[in-house]
């Protein structure tokens, strides 16, 4: 008997990316006015887990709000706001501290990849992420979370807490929440190594597209990109061991909203020569619009301001109440 109620959110860690894009934003456009009430947020306490340059952080933060609102995130039909604004969040972020075990923790592979050998030196806060990110989405009853591969195991942990809670306060407070991971681009991969995922925090640029590059720099990218010496095959089947070429017909896919099979029926027997620049006008079509008008909005921060800030008004009311009846579950 909970309400339909999806959640999510993007990190301002850096700027936007095309894995973000297909990943994440477009699909929650794509959920806005349908069936469920959305809720789309700019995590900036999940950023700051690694280190953040102030005004770099200031600058990202508007970027993710422009990329939402520029891809077509209605803040009249959506909740759109930073995480920051509505302290809810960290409040059962920290009582989720008290109901989440150290073994779960221990199991996140995100963890252990960003850490890697490095684990001693993180913050702590990198170590809880996953149960703030659960108080992220409990905060609103949120029952339906959109996400690319790499957040599967967060929002499993995110059930796990919702499930320990009810049982160890005998209640049905929380829901258990459903990952919503579908289409062709869920885990879009790097362009220069195929076994790593596209994320704004990589190392190199020409590893990833941004939102914000230029035609030029997507079509460089692409042809650049990591590809192999064979000519296109007829079905997914023939891609099998080529991870970077089912990728880059996944991102085709993705931006053309077809399936992938659909993309070699047209392009099977082809070589790179002719898909890859045709990806990139793909690419620059489908991004350019969005760019020209997340600028617009960069061009404004006062208007982004105002508008995120109307819609933590609008999270704190559903928020507030869910937080005050966790309190008084709890005994406090
Ligand atoms: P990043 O890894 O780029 O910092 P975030 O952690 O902020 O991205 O993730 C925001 C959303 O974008 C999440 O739903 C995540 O699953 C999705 N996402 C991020 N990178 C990719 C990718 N390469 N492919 C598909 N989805 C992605
Ligand atoms: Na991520």
């Amino acid at each position: 008997a909970f309400t339909p109620r999806v959640f999510s959110g993007i990190k301002p860690s850096g700027g936007l990316t095309l894995g973000n894009y297909l990943g994440a934003i477009k699909r929650f456009v794509g959920m806005q006015g349908g069936d469920f009430e959305t809720i789309y947020c700019v995590v900036d306490m999940h950023a700051v887990t690694v280190w953040q340059n102030p005004d770099d952080l200031r600058t990202a933060t508007r970027e993710v709000a422009a990329g939402y609102l520029a891809s077509g995130i209605d803040p009249s039909k959506s909740i759109l706001f930073n995480q920051s604004r509505v302290s809810a969040h960290a409040e059962l972020g920290w009582l989720f501290n008290c109901v989440a075990r150290v073994g779960w923790m221990n199991r996140m592979t995100q963890f252990k990849d960003k850490a890697g050998k490095n684990s001693e030196q993180v913050s702590l806060g990198l170590y809880a992420y996953p149960s703030l990110m659960a108080a992220d989405i409990l905060a609103y009853h949120a029952t339906h979370v959109p996400v690319g591969e790499d957040q599967k195991q967060h929002v499993e942990l995110t059930r796990d807490i919702a499930k320990k809670f009810n049982h160890d306060y005998k209640v049905d407070f929380f829901p258990e929440t459903t990952p919503v991971i579908e289409g062709p681009a869920m885990r879009v991969m790097n362009l220069r190594d195929g076994t790593k995922k596209m994320s704004k925090s990589g190392e190199s640029d020409m590893e990833r597209v941004n939102m914000l590059d230029d035609a030029d720099t997507i079509a460089k990218k692409f042809k650049k990109s990591r590809s192999d010496q064979d000519v296109l095959p007829d079905s997914m089947d023939g891609l099998a061991d080529r991870a970077e070429a089912r990728n880059l017909v996944n991102i085709y896919a993705a931006l053309a909203d077809i399936s992938n099979d659909a993309v070699l029926a047209e392009y099977g027997g082809q070589g790179w020569g002719k898909f890859k620049p045709a990806l990139a006008d793909l690419a620059v079509e489908k991004l350019a619009p969005i760019s020209g008008e997340m600028r617009r909005f960069m061009d404004d921060p006062a208007e982004i301001d105002r508008i995120m800030a109307h819609g933590a008004d609008k999270a704190r009311a559903i928020a507030e109440p869910i937080l005050n009846k966790t309190f008084d579950i709890m005994g406090f």
